[in-house]
């Protein structure tokens, strides 16, 4: 079986879907891999380190289109709307394309896609489950955007992150705040404590209490009654209107006390919940800083601006797009093995098993035989 790698066309994407090491194990799996030239340059993996370990180097997009059986990308066409259009034409009948696809958004590419018959797998829709952990690209991502987030801010804030205890006097540590203690969360808690900071934590699942402890930040228990806070899958679910404007106001006396906000809260497929007023960004020190990740799904700081920094009362708000492209050697990296890991589940002895009894198969399928088959993503679409 080939498998493809095309060189990532979306802007600034910088990550590669599969890196030479992780390819030259998919061998014993009977699979050979084909890969665009210069496809992870921007990553750090030159031509040579995929020819090294036995992968076939091909100057021609197209004909990694022709030859491929399955095709990985970090963004298929419905996570890249616009550069992704040039590809639709080249995609074959029961080619396979593997990747992130924005399932929830990027309907119009999706049911393009669908329509060359293209059998269409969204990574992001892999299921939390055990089993499934080392496929989650949703996971590893999230794990390198807490970690950028942190450095992000520590650069921006005029203040140093550590306790310093010098002759030229005694420097107080950074006091950072993360609301939202996820998988991006957690790493950004476990990032400012290795730079020295005292960090809070907060989210409205009180189930991740212990997680926050035991990385040696403080739980912010805001003692808002939030039972129903988490739903399917360890997510968050959507509260009510009234629900949030109590956090908002609880929030914001912890939101002042602090010289750095990292902000993560995010639900699945739903607009990010509004977290920080403008009110609450006036009350904090002149120099502090907000690195909202939620930005890209509207945000959880009123001020947030997507792709921008915005100053406003002397606070800086970032709202950082796509930062594992900005670490794309070990995203790159992290990111291949999910979907090695996923090529095990579905290609054995080089050949393509797809089994709907596999949950994970049947939540991560969305396009087949020409239309989208994944039910959930059939009403989104729809509605
Ligand atoms: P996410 O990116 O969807 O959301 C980030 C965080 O924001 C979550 O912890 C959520 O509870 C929090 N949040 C949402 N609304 C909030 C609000 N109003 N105020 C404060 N916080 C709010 O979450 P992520 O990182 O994808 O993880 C969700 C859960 O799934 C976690 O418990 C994680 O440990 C679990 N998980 C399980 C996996 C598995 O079993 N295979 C793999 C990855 C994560």
């Amino acid at each position: 079986m080939i498998v493809g790698i095309l060189k990532e066309t979306f802007p600034d994407e910088h990550r590669v879907a599969m890196v030479p090491d992780v390819g030259a194990t998919l061998k014993n799996k009977g699979i050979e891999l084909l890969v665009e030239t210069r496809a992870g340059d921007a990553a750090g993996y030159p031509d040579q380190a995929y020819i090294t370990r036995g992968a076939e180097i091909v100057a021609n997009r197209k004909t990694v289109f022709e030859r491929a059986h399955v095709i990985l990308q970090v963004r298929t066409p419905g996570a890249n709307p616009d550069c992704g259009k040039a590809d639709l034409a080249h995609i074959r009948t029961g080619q396979v394309l593997i990747g992130g696809a924005d399932p929830f958004t990027g309907h119009e590419m999706n049911r393009a896609v669908a329509q060359r018959g293209a059998v269409l797998f969204a990574m992001e829709l892999i299921p939390r489950i055990t089993r499934a952990q080392s496929m989650d690209i949703l996971s590893s991502m999230a794990t390198v955007t807490g970690y950028k987030a942190v450095l992000i801010a520590a650069a921006e804030v005029p203040r140093m992150f550590p306790l310093l205890m010098t002759a030229s006097g005694t420097v107080r540590p950074a006091r950072v705040l993360i609301i939202g203690a996820g998988v991006a969360g957690l790493q950004a808690i476990a990032t400012s404590r290795r730079l020295g900071a005292v960090v809070q934590a907060y989210d409205v699942r009180a189930a991740v209490r212990e997680q926050i402890e035991s990385l040696g930040a403080q739980f912010v228990d805001l003692k808002l009654n939030a039972e129903q806070a988490e739903g399917a899958g360890g997510y968050a679910q959507a509260l009510s209107e009234d629900f949030y404007v109590r956090q908002r106001q609880a929030l914001a006396r912890v939101v002042a006390e602090n010289h750095i906000v990292i902000s993560t809260a995010a639900i699945p497929g739903k607009p990010s919940p509004l977290l920080i007023t403008e009110d609450a960004v006036k009350a904090m020190a002149p120099g502090s800083v907000i690195v909202d990740l939620a930005a890209e799904r509207g945000g959880n700081c009123a001020l947030t601006q997507a792709g921008q920094t915005v100053v406003a009362h002397g606070v800086k708000i970032l709202g950082p797009l796509n930062l594992p492209a900005t670490v794309p050697y070990h995203a790159s990296q992290m990111y291949a093995q999910n979907l090695a890991n996923f090529l095990g589940l579905i290609a054995k002895n080089g050949v393509l098993t797809i089994n709907m009894d596999d949950e994970i198969v049947s939540e991560t399928l969305i396009a087949r035989n020409g239309g989208i088959v994944h039910e959930r993503i059939k009403e989104m679409m729809q509605s």
